[in-house]
C-alpha cells in the first residue's frame, strides 16, 4: 500500500518495501521515455536505484521501452579512477542498467575518472548536456548527509560540473564497497546542483532508516547547503519515492 504525501512543491510517494519503490519509480521512468524515444535520461549510482534500474531491464526486454535512441549522463564519478575499476561508477552502469538493455553504449556518458584537464572535461560535460536539449528526467538518490550527486554538505551551492574532495563521512559510507577506506578515492567529479536543478522533472529514491534525517532537513526544514537535498524544494517538478523508514520522520 503506498501513501502520498506533499510537501510544498514536492510530492513524496512512500512504498512499504523497497520492491514496491522500485516498481512504482520504474512506472513513472517509464511512463516519460515513452513520450520520446530521444529521451535523456540522468542517472544515479549507490544501492538506491539497484531495483529501479532491474525494472527498468526488465520492461525494455518485455518490449515496453525502448533504449536504441535513449541518452544519459550520470551525476557523478570518483576521480581519479579507471572505468575497468569495479568501483568505478562507469562499471556500476554497464553491470546494472546499460549491459541489460538496447541502450547504444556510445550514447552513454559518466564523467571521466581519469580525465587530465578537469577543468576543461567539466565544461564539455555541461556543454554537452545542452547540446543534448537537457536532462528530461534525473533519478536521484539522497546520502546519509543529505548529498545530491557527489554535492557535500558545505557554505555554498556549486553550480556546474566540478571535482569535489569527499567527506570523511562519505568516504566512510562508501568505505563498505571498497577493501578498505584507505582504498576510497578522496575526490569525485559531479554534476552541480544547478545541472541538477536544470533536469525538467527529478526522481529521487531512497530507503532505509539512515536516510530519514537527511529526507526530514530536505523537506521540512530551511533551504540549505549543508543539506544539499534541501535545494529541490525550489525545482517545480520533484517526485520522491521512499520507503517507510526512509519517510519516519515526516509529517
Ligand atoms: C553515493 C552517490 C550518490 C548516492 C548516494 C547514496 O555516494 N554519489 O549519488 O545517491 O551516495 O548511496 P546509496 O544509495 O548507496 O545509499
Amino acid at each position: 500500500m503506498k501513501k502520498e504525501m506533499q510537501f510544498n512543491q514536492i510530492k513524496v510517494i512512500v512504498c512499504d518495501t523497497y520492491d514496491e519503490l522500485s516498481a512504482e519509480a520504474a512506472e513513472i521512468v517509464a511512463a516519460e521515455m515513452k513520450k520520446k524515444p530521444d529521451f535523456v535520461l540522468g542517472l544515479a549510482t549507490g544501492s538506491s536505484p539497484v531495483g529501479l534500474y532491474t525494472k527498468l531491464a526488465e520492461k525494455n526486454r518485455a518490449g515496453e521501452i525502448d533504449f536504441a535512441n535513449v541518452r544519459t549522463f550520470n551525476l557523478d564519478e570518483y576521480y581519479p579512477i579507471d572505468p575497468t575499476n569495479d568501483q568505478s561508477y562507469r562499471y556500476f552502469m554497464n553491470k546494472n542498467l546499460f549491459n541489460k538493455t538496447n541502450i547504444k553504449l556510445e550514447n552513454t556518458r559518466v564523467p571521466d575518472g581519469t580525465a587530465a584537464d578537469t577543468d576543461k572535461f567539466c565544461q564539455s560535460y555541461e556543454d554537452d548536456i545542452k547540446a543534448a536539449g537537457g536532462v528530461d528526467l534525473q533519478v536521484l538518490g539522497i546520502g546519509n548527509n543529505g548529498h545530491i550527486g557527489f554535492n557535500e554538505p558545505c557554505d555554498k551551492f556549486y553550480n556546474i560540473t566540478h571535482v569535489v574532495e569527499l567527506t570523511e563521512n562519505t568516504i566512510e559510507a562508501n568505505s563498505r564497497f571498497f577493501e578498505s577506506a584507505d582504498l576510497v578515492p578522496k575526490k569525485a567529479i559531479t554534476m552541480g546542483v544547478g545541472t541538477i536543478m536544470n533536469a525538467k522533472k527529478i526522481v529521487l529514491v531512497a530507503n532505509g532508516k539512515n536516510k530519514a534525517q537527511a529526507l526530514y532537513e530536505a523537506l521540512c526544514c530551511d533551504v540549505t547547503p549543508n543539506n544539499q537535498c534541501s535545494v529541490l524544494q525550489y525545482h517545480k517538478d520533484v517526485t520522491m519515492i521512499l520507503d517507510k523508514d526512509a519517510a519516519s520522520l515526516l509529517k
